[in-house]
C-alpha cells in the first residue's frame, strides 16, 4: 500500500490531521494508520492533501478554424497533472453530418493510451436531429451524462433545438451546459468593427460586449426553466450575466450545488455556474498590447472590465459560482494565432490554462477561500455536477486514488519557459505564485512530482 503521512487531509467533513492509504487504484483507509513492512510511505509534512482536482472544461485535440488545438491528450494532460489536475472532462464535439456516437468514438481514440489524467467527455451537440435524439440513450450507456450546446459559432443550435436537447437530457438525469453568447449579434458587431477599419485585437471585446453574454444567459435560463431541466452556464465572464443568473435563481426558487448534497439526478430546473481564473484576474486592456500580443488573450467570451472581475470574485466568495474550470483551448502564438494578424475575427479563439488553474485560483483568492473551498470549487463540485461523486471529488474510503499532496509554501513564477503545455505562451506569464503539488497520484500511480511529470501514463476513461 502507499500511505500518505503527516499531511492535512481536506475531507468532506473539513480539515483532518491523519494518514491516507491507497491500495491499487482505491483509497482504502483514512485516519490513524501505522505503516507495515513493505508499505511505501509518502511524506506530506507541511502539505494539504486534496482529492485530485477536476477540470470540467477542456478542449484537447480539437479541430477549430482550419487548425487543431496545440495540446492533444498527451501534452494537455501531462500539463494538467503537473499542476494537480487528475481528471479532465473534455468536449467531444459532433460536427455537422456526424453522429454523436461517432463523435464519442473519435474522442476516445484521441485519449486512449495517451492521457496521463483520467478523462471523461461531455458531448457538444452541434447537429440536433432525430438520429441524435435516438442515440442519446446509447451515449448515456457509454457513460456520457453531460452535454453542451452553443448559441454562437457555426456550431450553434436554435432555441427550439436547445429546448428539445434539454428535455431529452433531463429524461436520464443528465445536465446540459451552454456557451452563452448571442451568435447573431456577434456576427453583426464583428462586421461593424471591420467596416469601421478596426481589424486589430482591441476590436475583439467590442464585438462581444457583456450584453451579448447576458442576453444569452437570460435566454438559456428561461429555456432551462421551460424544460424544467438542470442547466450549466459555462465560462461566465460578466457582472451582467451574473445578475441574470441571480434573477433566474430567485424567481424560480432554485440554486446550484447545495452544500453537503450530491446533485439530484431527478432532473428539475437548477442553474449550475462555471467560471474560469482568467475572468477573475485579467482584463480587456490585454487586447491593446502592442505587436499583436493581444492575440494571446483572444478567447470567447473575452476578458472583461475590472467591475466584472470584482463581481465574479464576489460571487465566488458568496458561493454563487459552483465550479472553476479552465476552458483550456490552446493555440501557438508564433503560428496559429498569426492567422488573424490582419483580421481579428480570424484569430483562433482560446487560451491555455490547464496546468495553472489551482495555483492561479489560490493567487487570486489567497486566504479569502479556505482549502475546503478550493476543494469544493475545483474537485468536489465538478464531480457532483458531472456525475462522478463520490468516486471522485472526495477523500473517503472506497474513492478512486486520485490524490494531490499540495505544498502551499513553494514560491515560483509562472512562465512558458518551464511549463508543460504545448504552446509558446501563457496568459499568466510572470505571475508570482505560492503553492505546487509535491505529489500527484492518478488512480494510485504517481503521475507528477514537484511539478514535473513521471513516465507513468495512468489516465483511464471515467464512465459516468
Ligand atoms: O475561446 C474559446 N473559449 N474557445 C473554446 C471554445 C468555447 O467556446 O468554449
Ligand atoms: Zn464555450
Ligand atoms: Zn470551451
Amino acid at each position: 500500500m502507499k500511505i500518505i503521512v503527516n499531511g492535512t487531509l481536506i475531507t468532506p467533513g473539513g480539515k483532518m490531521e491523519g494518514s491516507l492509504a491507497m491500495d491499487g487504484d482505491r483509497i482504502v483507509r483514512i485516519g490513524d494508520i501505522t505503516p507495515s513492512d513493505g508499505d511505501e510511505v509518502i511524506d506530506a509534512s507541511g502539505c494539504f492533501v486534496y482529492p485530485g482536482f477536476i477540470d470540467g472544461h477542456t478542449h484537447l485535440d480539437l479541430p477549430v478554424a482550419g487548425t487543431v488545438t496545440a495540446d492533444d491528450f498527451a501534452s494537455g494532460t501531462t500539463a494538467a497533472v503537473c499542476g494537480g489536475t487528475t481528471t479532465v472532462v473534455d468536449f467531444a464535439t459532433q460536427y455537422k453530418g456526424d453522429t454523436i456516437l461517432n463523435a464519442l468514438e473519435t474522442w476516445k481514440k484521441k485519449a486512449v493510451g495517451k492521457s496521463k489524467a483520467n478523462y471523461a467527455f461531455h458531448m457538444a451537440i452541434c447537429d440536433w436531429n432525430e438520429e441524435a435524439k435516438a442515440m442519446l440513450p446509447a451515449l448515456r450507456e457509454a457513460g456520457v451524462t453531460s452535454f453542451k450546446v452553443y448559441m454562437a459559432y457555426d456550431t450553434a443550435l436554435t432555441d427550439s433545438e436547445i429546448l428539445e436537447v434539454l428535455r431529452e437530457v433531463k429524461k436520464f438525469g443528465g445536465v446540459t451546459g451552454c456557451h452563452c453568447e448571442n451568435g447573431g449579434l456577434v456576427t453583426a458587431l464583428q462586421k461593424e468593427q471591420l467596416e469601421a477599419g478596426h481589424t486589430d485585437t482591441s476590436a475583439h471585446p467590442l464585438s462581444r460586449p457583456a450584453e451579448v453574454e447576458a442576453e444569452a444567459v437570460n435566454r438559456f435560463c428561461y429555456l432551462g426553466r421551460l424544460a424544467d431541466a438542470p442547466i450549466n452556464i459555462v465560462h461566465l465572464s460578466t457582472r451582467l450575466g451574473l445578475e441574470e443568473i441571480r434573477k433566474a435563481r430567485k424567481e424560480a426558487g432554485t440554486c446550484g450545488v447545495k452544500a453537503g448534497e450530491a446533485c439530484p439526478s431527478d432532473g428539475g430546473f437548477r442553474i449550475y455556474v462555471e467560471s474560469c481564473p482568467q475572468y477573475m484576474l485579467l482584463d480587456d486592456s490585454c487586447y491593446s498590447k502592442k505587436d499583436f500580443e493581444g492575440a494571446k488573450y483572444v478567447c470567447s467570451p473575452p476578458l472583461r472590465k475590472q467591475s466584472d472581475i470584482d463581481a465574479l470574485k464576489e460571487a465566488v466568495l458568496l458561493g454563487e459560482i459552483d465550479t472553476i474550470a479552465t476552458d483550456h483551448c490552446s493555440f501557438r502564438f508564433d503560428t496559429q494565432k498569426q492567422a488573424g494578424r490582419d483580421d481579428f475575427t480570424k484569430i483562433p479563439n482560446g487560451a491555455p490554462g490547464i496546468e495553472h488553474r489551482p495555483v492561479v485560483m489560490m493567487k487570486i483568492f489567497g486566504d479569502d477561500l479556505s482549502p475546503s473551498d478550493y476543494c469544493r470549487l475545483m474537485s468536489e463540485n465538478p464531480a457532483k455536477v458531472f456525475g462522478m461523486f463520490p468516486k471522485k471529488g472526495a477523500l473517503i474510503e472506497g474513492a478512486d486514488a486520485d490524490v494531490v499532496v499540495w505544498d502551499p509554501n513553494v514560491k515560483w513564477t509562472i512562465s512558458a519557459a518551464g511549463h508543460h503545455q504545448n504552446v509558446d505562451y501563457t496568459p499568466f506569464e510572470g505571475l508570482e505564485v505560492s503553492g505546487r503539488p509535491r505529489y500527484v497520484f492518478v488512480g494510485g500511480t504517481l503521475a507528477a512530482e514537484n511539478g514535473e511529470p513521471t513516465a507513468a501514463c495512468a489516465g483511464t476513461y471515467v464512465k459516468r
